[in-house]
C-alpha cells in the first residue's frame, strides 16, 4: 500500500491521508481488475464465437437468472464498501475533533491570509504545531477560491459572505504547499501557501517573535521584506514589469491617470488609499481586482512600505 501511494501520490502527512489513500486505492486497483477481466473476455468471446460458416445462427436467450444475479450482487457489494468507506472517511473529514487549534484564514485575490488567536497574521504562510489537530476556518474577500493541500488530503471551497471549515493533524514537521483550486483570475496559478509544521515548542516560540521582528529594522528592508510577505509582488513588479497591477517602480510623486479621467499624485496619502481602500480610485488600463488591507496592515507597515517604494525610482 505504501509503495502504491509512494508511486502515484504526494507523500501522505496527515493522520486521515492513509485512509483516504487506502480507499483510492482499492477503488483504482478494483477498476484495474475489471478492466483487465471484462478486456480479455471480449477478446476470448469474440474469437470463440465468430462466425463460421453462412448459415450460423446466434441461439435466442431470453435470460439466465444465475447470470443476473452473479452481475448484479458483485457489483452491488463492490459499490457499498466504497460507500460505507468513504461515507465513514467523510465523516472523519468533516468533523474536525474539539480540541483542535483555530487559525482563521481569509482569501483574497490573489493571497491567502492567516490569523492566529493570538492576534498574528500572517500571509501566504501557515505555520501549524505537528501532531495537534488544527481547523481552518475559512471565508473570502472576494471572489470564490478553493484551499487545497495535496499532502493532507484535504480541499475545501473558500467563499464570500459564508464561513467553511477544514481540519487536519500534521504527522510530521516539516512544509507542504497550499493550492488554490478554484480558477479565480489573471493570478489564480500564483496563489500559492507554504505550511510550515513545526514542533509544539517552535510554534510556540514562532508566535512570540512573528510580527514583532519590524520595530528594529530599517524602514526600506522591512518595506521590502512587507512586499514580499504580504503578497504585494504578486501583481506589483520592483523593477517595471506591468503585472495584473502597476508596477512599483518610478511609482513614487508620478502623475497617474484614473480610469474616470482624474489625474493624481502618487505620494503618500495615493499609496495608503491604493492599501486601504484599493478600488476607490483604479489607474488607467488596470482592473479593479486588489482586495483591501485593512486591518491586515498597520499604520507602521504601511510607512514602510511607502519608504520602500520612494527608494525605486
Ligand atoms: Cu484563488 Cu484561484
Amino acid at each position: 500500500m505504501n509503495r502504491l501511494t509512494e508511486y502515484m501520490l504526494p507523500p501522505a502527512r496527515s493522520v486521515t491521508a492513509e485512509n483516504t489513500d487506502a480507499l483510492f486505492h482499492f477503488i483504482n486497483v478494483t477498476s484495474i481488475i475489471l478492466l483487465l477481466g471484462i478486456t480479455v473476455a471480449i477478446l476470448l468471446f469474440s474469437w470463440k464465437y465468430r462466425r463460421r460458416s453462412e448459415d450460423d445462427v446466434t441461439p435466442v436467450i431470453s435470460h439466465n437468472n444465475k447470470l443476473e444475479i452473479t452481475w448484479s450482487v458483485i457489483p452491488l457489494i463492490l459499490v457499498m464498501i466504497v460507500f460505507g468507506w468513504g461515507f465513514s472517511g467523510y465523516m472523519d473529514l468533516r468533523t474536525a475533533p474539539s480540541d483542535a487549534y483555530e487559525i482563521k484564514v481569509i482569501g483574497k485575490s490573489w493571497l491567502w491570509e492567516f490569523h492566529y488567536e493570538t492576534g498574528n497574521v500572517s500571509v501566504n504562510e501557515l505555520h501549524v504545531p505537528v501532531d495537534r489537530p488544527v481547523k481552518l476556518v475559512m471565508r473570502s474577500d472576494d471572489v470564490l477560491h478553493s484551499f487545497y493541500v495535496p499532502d493532507y488530503r484535504v480541499k475545501m471551497d473558500v467563499l464570500p459572505n459564508r464561513y467553511t471549515s477544514l481540519w487536519f493533524q500534521a504527522t510530521e514537521t516539516g512544509e507542504s504547499i497550499v493550492f488554490c483550486t478554484e480558477y479565480c483570475g489573471t493570478a489564480h496559478s500564483n496563489m500559492l501557501a507554504t505550511v510550515f509544521v513545526h514542533s509544539q515548542e517552535d510554534f510556540e516560540t514562532w508566535l512570540e517573535t512573528a510580527g514583532s521582528a519590524d520595530d528594529d529594522m530599517d524602514p526600506v528592508e522591512r518595506g521590502e521584506q512587507l512586499v514580499t510577505q504580504y503578497a504585494c509582488a504578486t501583481c506589483h513588479s520592483s523593477d517595471g514589469r506591468s503585472l495584473s497591477g502597476p508596477t512599483f517602480q518610478g511609482l513614487w510623486m508620478s502623475e497617474r491617470t484614473m480610469v474616470d479621467g482624474e489625474v493624481v499624485i502618487a505620494d503618500e496619502n495615493y499609496i495608503r488609499e491604493s492599501i486601504l481602500e484599493p478600488n476607490v480610485r483604479i489607474t488607467e488600463g488596470y482592473d479593479p481586482v486588489m482586495p483591501s488591507f485593512a486591518g491586515s496592515l498597520n499604520d507602521r507597515q504601511i510607512d514602510a512600505i511607502i519608504e520602500y517604494i520612494k527608494t525605486l525610482q
